[in-house]
């Protein structure tokens, strides 16, 4: 069978002028000649469709957004693979990619593995952090892009008063429409909460030890949440000028180094004790393993509706280098890399 790679490289062949006239070793040296940077490879996914009881789309949509980072590619295409298969109105889910950069290759893998995807690219100005953010003890975890997520009530357009935001290195296995519907009762973000994990090690000495900063929580319960999986009401977020506290404290922490994390715990500070908790199946995370070695993970028990790779392994990596975690096998049913070179003879 011909690969859609393949196809489309006949097809421009047949634009070229004159291409009639091309002997065969001519096509060899075209071929060839395609950049070896060029997108990787992924599979077409095939179109998924509404269930007869669905509602249009423009009345019943359900807003993702996600990062795009030609880095995590294999990432995110595996998770909109996921949410695609696992929901009953997949033509009502829209996604909203958020870049740097304009990256043509990028987007072009993201339209050639989805042709029937509705999504809209966002331009995400990393000058807007690049001056506060400090460093961290993982460099991945600097990047700008992972900002972003502060961002989405400015980046978005304003008819979206729902988004859920979703880091690259997750799939969800359930339908996202149970996710989407979760009752805010009033809160601006809606995530799994752990209020048995230590709240206190989010922060340093320095922020504890001072007697303002230290009363941040005062008479609210504060747990870890994981800003990778968010349920958020973009208006009351617009609303309450939520950016901007945010923003503030990561301004503290240029002054103070009162945290080690990159972008989750000034969330912390603004909302933790203060979010909607949603049941825990929509966040399994740390199957990446830790910031620091990324050793294996097992899956907590209990049912899982979304898996996460947060830490440092990512699971196409290790698969990619033959030494998979075991639960990087459960990531592996959604990946479209096409690993193999192209070839007209596919
Ligand atoms: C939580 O972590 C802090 C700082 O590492 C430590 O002092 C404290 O004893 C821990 N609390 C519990 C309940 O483990």
């Amino acid at each position: 069978m011909m690969s859609r790679r393949s196809l489309t490289f006949l097809f421009f062949l047949t634009l070229l002028p004159f291409s009639n006239s091309l002997p065969p070793v001519r096509v060899e040296v075209i071929r060839r000649a395609s950049s070896p940077a060029a997108a990787p490879a992924f599979r077409e996914a095939p179109a998924f469709r509404n269930a007869d009881d669905c509602a249009q789309p423009t009345s019943s949509r359900v807003n993702i957004a996600m990062t795009l980072d030609a880095n995590y590619l294999r990432g995110t295409i595996a998770a909109v693979l996921s949410i695609l298969q696992h929901t009953s109105c997949p033509e009502n889910v829209y996604f909203h990619f958020v870049a740097a950069r304009s990256d043509p290759d990028t987007i072009a893998s993201i339209r050639s593995t989805f042709p029937y995807l509705a999504f809209r690219l966002h331009r995400f100005d990393s000058g807007l952090v690049r001056g506060r953010i400090s460093r961290s003890i993982r460099q991945a975890l600097d990047q700008p892009l992972n900002y972003a997520r502060i961002y989405l009530a400015d980046i978005l357009p304003l008819d979206v008063d729902r988004v859920i935001y979703l880091d690259s290195d997750v799939v969800v296995v359930d339908d996202i429409r149970a996710l989407w519907d979760v009752d805010l009762a009033g809160r601006v973000v809606a995530a799994p909460e752990y209020c048995h994990a230590n709240f206190t090690k989010y922060f340093t000495d320095a922020f504890w030890g001072d007697s303002v900063l230290s009363r941040t929580f005062d008479g609210l319960r504060p747990c870890y949440f994981n800003t990778g999986v968010m349920v958020m009401d973009v208006r009351r977020w617009r609303a309450g000028g939520y950016t901007q506290m945010v923003e503030s404290w990561m301004t503290v922490q240029k002054q103070k180094h009162i945290y080690h994390l990159g972008s989750l715990p000034p969330f912390l500070l603004v909302l933790a004790g203060n979010i909607k908790a949603v049941d825990h199946r929509w966040n399994q995370h740390g199957l990446g393993g830790d910031n620091m070695e990324g050793r294996c993970r097992k899956l907590h028990s209990g049912p899982i509706s979304l898996l996460h790779w947060s830490g440092k392994g990512k699971p196409w990596l290790r698969l990619d280098s033959r030494k998979p975690c075991p639960v990087d096998h459960l990531w592996a049913p959604y990946d479209l890399y096409k690993s193999s070179s192209p070839s007209l003879e596919e």
